[in-house]
């Protein structure tokens, strides 16, 4: 064995790797190429690659370098938590399935399609889940999220839709590729954009289904009236190469706690229904009403008028989830494990992870509820973040923890955590990790 090799990349790390090559084809070709190793191996074992570590993650490159770079020695079991370099964002996969399960469920029994947004995971394999669960599409903010997991996805070609305004000619020629492969469709509100996306589409040959964005209470974007709205869906239906799909909107502004949604819900059904009104009368089209958010997600039938849903949040959730009273601590399936590095000011411990990891993001229902929940110390409190340092008052903990100590702590806002990434820890019912890849990462464009 090549201790040189070795160093190279944390032993926690490789076993992870092995766990998942073992999972797939390419072991086979590796353990017959190398004499060293013997045939028929199945537990996982401890592999040395040469390359670099992001291109342990891409299933290709391991097609074609490991049978040349690998041997394989000593029988080890996967890593658990305790052992994986710190901080690390580890992802509970019976959560996962649990999260998208119970929204499948809700959405079957109202008849709403799930198309959820994949800003929160940004990872295909997520994705294949959710599709397994009978979505009919995915979401993505950036026309570079599509790109990346339309390139991760090999031969599927789910159908997306891009909810963010495509305004721009490099942008909208990106979006038009993109439609040669799969189901485009983009969620607009301005003649801007139509124009854009209109001039993309024609010259790759292309047609891109459109969502008409009607502003619903947020303030963000989306055409104030159902008029304004009306006279846009116009412009789209006579335009080449775009297809009216319907309305789209964004009830992000709701934050009520469900029970108390019924009110602000029955306006934003009333705002939905006059526009279909108007585009009744119009002869618009209006097969596709795209809403939904992960704190409406279980009242979403309060909107009739919606045929389809777009939570993204809701398949890890996080402390805004939880102090909103969306879902409890163990539906948090995404946690970001940290080692205490230091204690030496009184009444505070310092964990290796500040802004760089959870970003400076307060929680939204509870500002003064710090940066984070630390699962195994209630009563501690995250005060203050630096980039690589943060600051936990301990000082009304009974026990405190001690330097070195590993601590889990559920971030306020989970979406732009994983983005922060290059790839997580993907942790099974039995403990075993297996680092998964931030396909969209860092694709803000
Ligand atoms: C346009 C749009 N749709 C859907 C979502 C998903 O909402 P949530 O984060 O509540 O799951 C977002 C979130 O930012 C959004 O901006």
């Amino acid at each position: 064995m090549d201790d040189l090799l070795l160093a190279r990349l944390p032993v926690c790390h490789l076993l992870g790797l092995a766990k998942h090559v073992l999972a797939d084809e390419f072991l086979a070709a590796v353990v017959l190429s190398d004499p060293a190793v013997r045939p028929g191996l199945l537990a996982p074992h401890l592999v040395l690659v040469e390359e670099p570590r992001d291109a342990l993650f891409d299933r290709r490159s391991q097609a074609g370098g490991m049978r040349h770079n690998v041997c394989m020695s000593v029988v080890s079991p996967a890593p658990g938590v305790e052992s994986i370099a710190t901080p690390a964002l580890v992802v509970d996969a019976a959560r996962v399935h649990r999260n998208i399960e119970r929204l499948a469920a809700y959405a079957a029994s109202h008849g709403i399609a799930v198309r959820p947004h994949c800003k929160t995971h940004k990872s295909v394999e997520v994705a294949r889940l959710q599709l397994a669960a009978g979505v009919g599409g995915l979401t993505v903010a950036k026309v570079g999220e599509a790109e990346a997991l339309v390139a991760a996805f090999d031969r599927e070609h789910p159908d997306i839709l891009v909810a963010y305004p495509v305004v721009d000619a490099a942008r909208a020629q990106r979006l038009a590729v993109r439609a040669r492969e799969s189901t485009m469709r983009v969620a607009i509100d301005t003649v801007v954009a139509v124009e854009a996306v209109s001039a993309a589409a024609r010259s790759a040959g292309v047609t891109i289904g459109v969502l008409v964005d009607l502003d619903v209470g947020m303030g963000r974007t989306g055409m104030p009236t159902a008029e304004a709205l009306a006279a846009l869906a116009q412009a789209v239906a006579v335009t080449p190469g775009l297809r009216l799909d319907g309305i789209f909107c964004y009830p992000g502004h709701i934050w009520a706690k469900p029970a108390e949604q019924a009110t602000p819900l029955a306006a934003v059904a009333v705002k939905i229904q006059e526009a279909i009104d108007r585009f009744d009368r119009h002869g618009l089209c209006h097969e596709v009403v795209s809403g939904g958010s992960t704190p409406t997600v279980f009242q979403s039938h309060l909107v009739p008028q919606v045929t389809e849903i777009r939570p993204g949040t809701y398949v890890f959730n996080d402390m805004n989830t939880v102090h909103g009273g969306f879902c409890t601590l163990a539906d948090c399936a995404a946690t970001i494990v940290c080692t205490v590095v230091s204690d030496a000011v009184a009444g505070q411990v310092v964990l290796d992870g500040g802004t760089k990891t959870f970003t400076s993001d307060r929680c939204g229902p509870a500002p003064d509820s710090g940066h984070g929940f630390i699962v195994e110390y209630p009563d501690a409190m995250i005060t203050k973040l630096t980039e690589e340092h943060g600051q936990v008052d301990v000082s009304r903990c009974r026990q405190r923890p001690r330097v070195g100590e590993r601590v889990t702590v559920i971030p306020n806002h989970i979406c732009p955590c994983v983005n922060l990434q290059d790839a997580v820890w993907w942790r099974e019912a039995d403990g075993e990790l297996r680092p998964l890849r931030v396909d969209a990462r860092g694709r803000l464009s």
